[in-house]
């Protein structure tokens, strides 16, 4: 009897946890201001731990060819004290790849950007890209991966991204975030619809860029199906007013 009480704590729990939306902290931005002293200050490592510690419940970093702000020999240290989830974005070049697959983080997402672009700014064409992505998707998922891809709330290309064989698809944030201001309810709309289709095809939705503590509750409250947030930029700015821990909890709170 006691045994099977536990068993159903222990169901239950990880039903609620399933539930949750994770919020996983983005450190790129911290190692753009160690890089522009090139000392180890800030301390990536310990900040990442840090975030751990405050409430994260994952790490994100985003490896870019020139690493100007994660460097590669960066990852395995991070691999070593992550003790959430943690995730790897990027462009799938050979070089990525070979980085990723060494060090299995927990999740790797897949970003279409190109060499030098500023930040991401748009998701895959799955349709075009569709035969790369299936190849790229099977080498991660030999190495134990979870996989997810990039993408626009667009329906041929959520259709497209499930025949990739990805896990989850990560919605890319950016025309929400910049249309949130003018009509918050026509922002969102899209990804309502796209989360939909994502459901009835079994991709787990993760999401991204732009979000903020003005627009995170909003768009959680109409995707509610939101497993994980990757959230970076605001973060940092928001954490220099009110510190990087009262900062994780309010992007916590938005999360609930
Ligand atoms: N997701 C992806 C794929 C990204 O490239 C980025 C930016 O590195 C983010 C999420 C986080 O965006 P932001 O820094 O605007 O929170």
């Amino acid at each position: 009897m006691l045994v099977e009480l536990t068993l159903i704590k222990y169901r239950l729990l990880t039903f609620l946890i399933e539930l949750m939306t994770r919020l996983s902290v983005n450190i790129n931005k911290i190692a753009l201001i160690r890089n522009s002293r090139g000392s180890n200050y800030p301390d990536l490592v310990q900040v990442a731990m840090d975030c751990e510690e405050f409430g994260a419940q994952g790490i994100t970093v985003h490896p870019r060819p020139d690493q100007r702000h994660i460097r590669y020999s960066d990852i395995p240290a991070l691999k070593d004290v992550v003790s959430t989830e943690f995730n790897i974005e990027g462009y799938p070049s050979e070089d990525f790849l070979d980085l990723v697959i060494k060090n299995k983080p927990h999740q790797c997402t897949l970003v279409p950007d190109e060499p030098g672009a500023l930040t991401s700014d748009c998701g895959w064409d799955t349709i075009t890209h569709k035969e790369k992505l299936k190849i790229v998707i099977a080498r991660l998922h030999d190495a134990g991966i979870r996989v997810s891809l990039f993408i626009d709330p667009i329906a041929d290309r959520l259709h497209a991204a499930k025949e990739t064989g990805t896990d989850r698809i990560e919605f890319y944030t950016g025309s929400f975030a910049q249309d949130y201001g003018d009509h918050k309810q026509d922002a969102v709309d899209p990804f309502r619809y796209a989360a939909k289709i994502c459901h009835e095809l079994e991709l787990g939705i993760n999401a991204g860029h732009d979000l903020n503590l003005e627009n995170l509750s909003f768009f959680k409250a109409n995707v509610p199906e939101l497993l994980e947030v990757s959230i970076g930029h605001a973060i940092v700015c928001d954490a220099l007013y009110f510190g990087l821990k009262n900062t994780i909890q309010m992007y916590l709170k938005a999360l609930t």
